[in-house]
């Protein structure tokens, strides 16, 4: 149980570690070369302990100094991943792709779905089968083959019904080694698949057009190894902003891509909250003593992101008036709704809606997380509640913000993180 002093008063800068959502697509496009690869600025949490399981089962050595990984891929000795390791983790689903380019086979379960929604994976398969490879569901494991003589995929165009941020790496990594050109169309923009579009590009494959609607590949025949360093994760800093707008405090963090944030400076300068640029890769966010309300929709990048929405509906529930929180891109994300009702929060959620009216001050209880973004969502509304917050099911929290506990104390707040068997002091 993480103990959370409300009231909190932040100051001073805080650093931002590697982005959670590129790192584990990068680790699994690490399995296209069988050179290996190094990864830098790789942020310690859950997720990427699960992907170096993941890895690890398929025989996959990895060393890890800090935040770098070096990742040896010479052999992949099987090309099942079992089903304990996925359903830990819905990213591992993402080696199905180079799996499936680099060695012409790949059996991995199906992904349960998770808090936030049943979390197909339809346009990951239908996308492969595209590429020529016979892709079948036996018993709750994705059974994909090539057909293709030697085992390569071949080039296809493809139009993706959503823009699926796992689908469109699923299929731009499998095409960086498929024969021909592959063109996707309808594609996800997130600064992760750019990013691993990057990484691809650093190992010799030919990609042009992430970040825009259409990605096209021209597969090659064998990819090198590269020294690569993830970019920040612009949802850490995001939840930051958010800590410092939800305490009325200034902080500064870096390193962080502005450009990364353009929906989220937006909506907090709406709000009240002054961000200012102090240098290319360097924010300092100013609380104010006033918010007003806005409304917020959840959408595909460039749009809000929707992790980022569980936390701006913290700092919503302390700005006057009515904010309309829209959730368009998972069905079920609005679990910590209840929970911040019961710190006080007037909010009426009306399915995929919620009206969030704004009251003078939350007040500490103790809370449930639901999912990743929740909780970070409720570690910011103990930062400002009247109170003690107590906060229960970090195992999502840890799986997604490196030492956030530990960043928030350097930067004035009192949180503690209790063992509730023996209810001391951890
Ligand atoms: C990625 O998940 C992120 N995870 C999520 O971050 C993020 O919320 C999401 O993209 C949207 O930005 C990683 O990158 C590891 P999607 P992903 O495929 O790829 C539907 C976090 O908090 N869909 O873009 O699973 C799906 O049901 C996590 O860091 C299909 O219908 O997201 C959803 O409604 C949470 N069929 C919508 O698309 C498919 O085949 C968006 O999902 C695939 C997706």
């Amino acid at each position: 149980m993480l103990k959370i002093s409300g009231r909190a008063q932040l100051s001073g800068h805080v650093p931002i570690g590697g982005a959670k959502n590129s790192t584990l697509a990068v680790m699994a496009a690490c399995l296209l070369s069988s050179d290996g690869c190094r990864l830098r600025n790789v942020p310690a949490i859950d997720d990427v302990d699960s992907m170096v399981q993941i890895l690890t089962s398929l025989g996959i050595k990895i060393k890890a100094d800090g935040s770098t990984l070096d990742i040896d891929t010479k052999h992949i000795g099987q090309s099942y991943v079992s089903y304990d390791l996925v359903s830990q983790m819905r990213a591992s689903f993402f080696v199905i792709g180079p799996l499936l380019a680099r060695m012409g086979v790949a059996r991995v379960p199906l992904p349960g779905g998770c808090a936030i929604g049943a979390r197909p994976v339809d346009l990951h398969v239908r996308g492969l089968q595209a590429m020529g490879a016979d892709v079948h569901i036996d018993r709750g494991v994705v059974q994909a083959y090539t057909r293709q003589p030697g085992g390569r995929l071949k080039g296809a165009k493809i139009y993706l019904d959503y823009p699926s941020v796992g689908a469109t790496e699923t299929l731009m990594m499998a095409a960086t080694l498929a024969d021909g050109e592959t063109i996707l169309e309808n594609v996800a923009q997130e600064p992760e698949v750019v990013d691993l579009a990057n990484f691809c590009r650093a190992m010799g494959a030919k990609i042009r057009g992430a970040g825009t609607k259409t990605i096209t590949i021209d597969g090659v025949q064998r990819l090198h190894t590269t020294d690569y360093s993830i970019i920040p994760d612009r949802i850490e800093a995001g939840t930051f902003m958010i800590a410092a707008a939800i305490t009325k405090s200034i902080i500064t963090l870096s390193p962080v891509i502005p450009d990364h944030l353009i929906a989220v400076i937006a909506k907090l300068q709406e709000v009240g909250v002054r961000v200012i640029e102090e240098a290319p890769n360097r924010l300092r966010v100013e609380g104010n003593h006033h918010y007003r309300g806005t409304d917020i929709e959840t959408l595909p990048y460039p749009g809000f992101p929707t992790d980022m929405q569980a936390q701006m509906m913290a700092l919503l529930t302390l700005s006057e008036g009515n904010s309309v929180v829209k959730e368009t891109v998972f069905e079920n994300r609005l679990q910590h709704v209840a929970e911040l009702c019961r710190m006080g929060a007037n909010i009426r959620l009306k399915g995929n809606i919620a009206v969030v009216t704004g009251v003078p001050n939350l007040s500490g209880a103790p809370v449930m997380a639901t999912d990743l973004r929740a909780s970070a969502a409720l570690v910011l509304a103990g930062l400002a509640a009247e109170g003690e917050t107590q906060l229960r099911g970090l195992q999502h929290l840890d799986r997604g913000y490196d030492q956030i506990e530990q960043k928030l104390r350097n930067l004035g707040a009192n949180l503690t993180r209790v063992s509730e068997s023996t209810l001391e002091q951890i």
